[in-house]
């Protein structure tokens, strides 16, 4: 995640009273910042360039929210600039500290990232051979040392090294970072600024999101349009591998083959309030169209040059790994249905038993843990007081402890042996759904690291598994992009209904059990999951007519699965339910049965999860908003449950 935004312009003073003296592009930079705080908020900086005075390039930066930069721009009073660049940071590479935030300085220059550099290991050897001295531990310090060396070279070459034209020295750093960025595995949005040409921002992008803010005598950059929609609403887009040149009345644009293109633009049509939602009603809202990005990150640079698979932190032996005879996974709510999920995919990859354990039950019974047991945390937060206790009971017998958690730094990565970190950014909305999908996805990562560091799968089964996870964010895209609106209706259709049935089966199960919390904690609705096995054991007395029930249904593929889910609708249609149909295109068997269908791209079985629990969320939005209710933030509800 990460939020970056950029602007040029005049050297004008402030228009906001609160900030007489401090500047427009200060004054801009965190406007774009508060509204970007979203994208993350451990910690955050600036970078101000200004056209004479003793240092022409100043970079302030602080720890924490945004509140802290503000202090320490107080009282560091830079003068008006006529370029900035500011960030707000969610860590990946190194911790939240002040060294890790943006911008990163190198010699005459200053740069923001938003990404991951994947390569960033052997870049940071090579700029540490050329003499240069790393003061933090994030892969962007690495880019900003290399475009220095590269923007170095080349002023020399030019003869520019002493009397340097600002436009000259501006072009140069255009060919700079055209050359760096080429070199880069990743993604990134990239902006420089150089003292040398105080007028410009230089920019690039591949994979992350950035656009441009087209204005009168300035312009601007953002992570998206919430970073400068109060000051222009004219916006273009940038496509991946181009290079941009913006200055106060221009902006220029190259291609990946060097010729300049001209960007579509649009005109902004949200307020400048619903920008920091992306648009969208509702933080949920925008989390579930976050998701196909969430399960892209969280797969980006997993694979070593030796096409291993890698976690983020190790500190397990891998020996140690290697004799593990139980897995327990911990967790509460959403998370503990994704480690669920997990026990699917890594029982039949690995071979290892796979107990799942709600936190708070697992750390006042009696659990039987030894050495042998790895005992994997599932959090979002990080900071679930139940999961950090189970975490410590384990360990307290001989466990090793995996966790996977989308915080970094937080408590349970920090006590953890190993950590995978689910790159869904920051969820806002208090119900979890994109960190559900990154969970999962990073469950099947740690079952495939297992799987091939205990020979369980040859190299290339594994390879398969990963590039069938590689399409899931396209197959997401396109799901919401044919599904939503029947969906949403479908939510305010039955906005008078006080139950639901969710049925599942193998992994269909979890997701049924996460389709019901989902109603239940946003719309206040009596909802059930069940094993779709289980019904006739009981639940069946439930239905009666006219009670809406979900069902997964798995792909007919696997004719054994299929075929008894198919049964399943059959005994609850003929008891009056009405039947809503998640189901394959071009699963024609559930016609017959299905009062409405669903329909979800082709993919495998194990996968499956990753694709239907999103009508679900979807449904559950719907139905609580035409309920009138507080999507975001319902009632009872906190979205870090820090206590026991
Ligand atoms: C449901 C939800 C909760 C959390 C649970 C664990 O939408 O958000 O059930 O999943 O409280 O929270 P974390 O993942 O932060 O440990």
């Amino acid at each position: 995640m990460c939020g970056i935004v950029g602007h040029v312009g005049p050297l004008t003073p402030s228009t906001a009273s609160s900030a007489p003296g401090s500047g427009r592009s200060l004054e801009v930079l965190l406007d774009g910042l508060s509204r970007l705080e979203y994208r993350g908020y451990d910690s955050a900086g600036v970078a101000l360039v200004r056209p004479d005075g003793v240092e022409r390039l100043t970079t302030v930066k602080a720890a924490g929210k945004l509140d802290n930069l503000r202090a320490a721009l107080d009282a560091a009073a830079p003068a008006p600039a006529t370029a900035g660049i500011g960030h707000t940071r969610w860590a990946t590479h190194g911790g939240p500290t002040t060294e890790n935030a943006h911008p990163h300085r190198a010699g005459s220059l200053a740069v923001v990232h938003n990404g991951i550099i994947e390569n960033f290991r052997s870049l940071r050897a090579e700029v540490e051979a050329a003499g240069r001295t790393l003061l933090s531990a994030t892969d962007t310090e690495v880019v900003a040392h290399l475009l220095d060396l590269d923007f170095t070279d080349r002023l020399a070459a030019a003869g520019e090294a002493g009397t340097v034209d600002p436009d000259a020295a501006a072009a140069l750093l255009v060919e700079s970072m055209r050359a760096v960025t080429a070199r880069l595995e990743g993604t990134f949005a990239l902006l420089a600024v150089t003292e040398l040409a105080p007028g410009a921002i230089v920019a690039a992008r591949r994979s992350s999101p950035l656009v441009i803010g087209l204005g009168e005598g300035e312009n601007f950059l953002g992570s998206d349009v919430a970073a400068f929609v109060a000051f222009t609403t004219h916006a273009a887009e940038v496509d991946d591998d181009q290079v941009l040149l913006l200055t106060a009345d221009s902006v220029t644009v190259w291609d990946a083959a060097g010729d300049v293109v001209t960007p579509r633009q649009w005109e902004v049509s949200w307020d400048a309030s619903a920008a920091v939602k992306g648009g969208y009603d509702t933080f949920m809202d925008k989390e579930i169209h976050d998701e196909p990005t969430a399960v892209a990150e969280t797969l980006l640079g997993r694979v070593d040059d030796r096409g291993e698979l890698v976690l983020d932190e190790m500190r397990i032996d891998p020996a140690v790994l290697r004799s593990i005879d139980k897995i327990i996974v911990v967790a509460c709510g959403t998370a503990a249905y994704a480690g669920h999920v997990a026990k699917y995919a890594i029982e039949h990859w690995c071979r290892i038993p796979v107990e799942i354990e709600l936190a708070h039950e697992f750390r006042y019974r009696d659990p039987i843990v030894s050495e042998k047991t790895l005992t994997v945390a599932i959090s979002q937060s990080g900071e679930t007081m139940d999961t950090i206790q189970a975490v410590r009971h384990a360990r307290e017998q001989g466990s090793r402890a995996l966790a996977i958690v989308n915080t970094y730094g937080s408590t349970i990565a920090r006590e953890a042996d190993a950590v995978l970190y689910t790159h869904a950014g920051p969820e806002v909305a208090v119900a979890s759904t994109k960190a559900f999908l990154a969970q999962i996805t990073a469950c099947y990562l740690l079952g495939l690291y297992l799987a091939q560091l205990r020979g369980n799968k040859w190299p290339d089964e594994v390879a398969d598994y990963l590039e069938n996870l590689g399409k899931m964010p396209a197959k997401l895209e396109r799901l919401l992009a044919e599904q939503e609106d029947s969906i949403r209706e479908l939510g305010a259709q039955l906005a008078d209904q006080t139950s639901f049935l969710f049925l599942g089966r193998h992994v269909g199960y979890p997701v049924a059990l996460e389709g019901a919390l989902k109603l239940k904690e946003v719309a206040y609705v009596h909802a059930e999951g069940f094993a779709a096995g289980e019904l006739k054991h009981g639940p069946i007395a439930l239905v009666e007519d006219g009670l809406p029930v979900f069902v997964i249904v798995p792909t007919p593929r696997r004719p054994v699965l299929h075929d008894k889910v198919i049964s399943n609708i059959q005994e609850v249609r003929a008891r009056g339910a009405r039947t809503i149909v998640i189901a394959e295109e071009g699963d024609e068997a559930v016609t017959p049965f299905a009062d409405t269908v669903i329909r979800i791209p082709a993919t495998p079985t194990l996968m499956w999860p990753l694709l239907t629990v999103v009508p679900l969320q979807i449904f559950a939005s719907a139905l609580a908003k035409a309920k009138g209710l507080d999507v975001d933030q319902p009632r009872n509800l906190a979205k870090s449950v820090t206590v026991e």
